[in-house]
């Protein structure tokens, strides 16, 4: 067991999205090796971002949250959907209102010095493939090292089962593939 602690999530909130499906396989899998947080972005409702709204009310509860949890943690696994080949808007809101400090500290803190591992699903043949190097490109720019491993799984409604478990197997060890990758980048990083 590494000192790594690991934030996984979904750019979907979707009941029964597959990427909810395969960041819960994917938790599962680096909990065998780290310190796991598996959230559902569902439970962190949030205002597009406006910078009216941040002005006259601050930051929402919940990205000032979610800003804690992104701190605490040292690597992300993200897994996202592909809408119209880029990753989700809800994930862009998400990323957006994570980077804005409400206190002293500079914007970025949660981000600086991390790394992350980019999976989707969809149910197309490409597996979401597309929305990956916008989402690699968002996160390189505010600081957080992107490994190149990644997993885009096509055909997604014979992979998972429903219940955020595979019934095609023969994609463990990808996702494992991925995940010790980014478990060994991850302790490289923190020694
Ligand atoms: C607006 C919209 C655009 C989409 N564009 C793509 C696309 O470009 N490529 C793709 O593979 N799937 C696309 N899809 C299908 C999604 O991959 C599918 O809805 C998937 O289930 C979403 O992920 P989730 O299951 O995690 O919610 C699109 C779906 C929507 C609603």
């Amino acid at each position: 067991m590494s000192n790594v602690k690991v934030l996984v999530f979904s750019g979907s909130i979707r009941k029964g999205s597959f990427n909810k499906q395969l960041a819960a396989v994917a938790a599962q899998s680096a909990g065998a090796e780290a310190e796991v947080t598996l959230l559902d972005l569902a439970d962190f409702p949030m205002p597009i971002y406006d910078g009216d709204l941040e002005a006259a009310e601050g930051l929402p509860t919940n990205a000032k949250k979610l800003r804690r949890l992104f701190d605490e943690h040292d690597a992300f696994i993200i897994a996202s959907p592909e809408y119209n080949g880029f990753f989700s808007p809800l994930l862009k809101n998400t990323l957006d209102w994570v980077s804005r400090s409400d206190a002293d500290e500079p914007d970025l803190v949660p981000y600086k010095g991390k790394v992350a591992a980019l999976l989707a699903a969809s149910p197309g043949g490409l597996g979401g493939l597309r929305a990956l190097p916008s989402l690699r490109q968002l996160l390189s720019g505010i600081g957080v090292l992107v490994i190149p491993d990644q997993l885009a799984i096509g055909g997604a409604m014979s992979v998972f089962d429903g219940e955020g478990q595979l019934k095609d197997d023969s994609w463990q060890p990808k996702i494992d593939g991925v995940v010790e990758a980014l478990m060994k980048t991850a302790s490289a990083l923190k020694s």
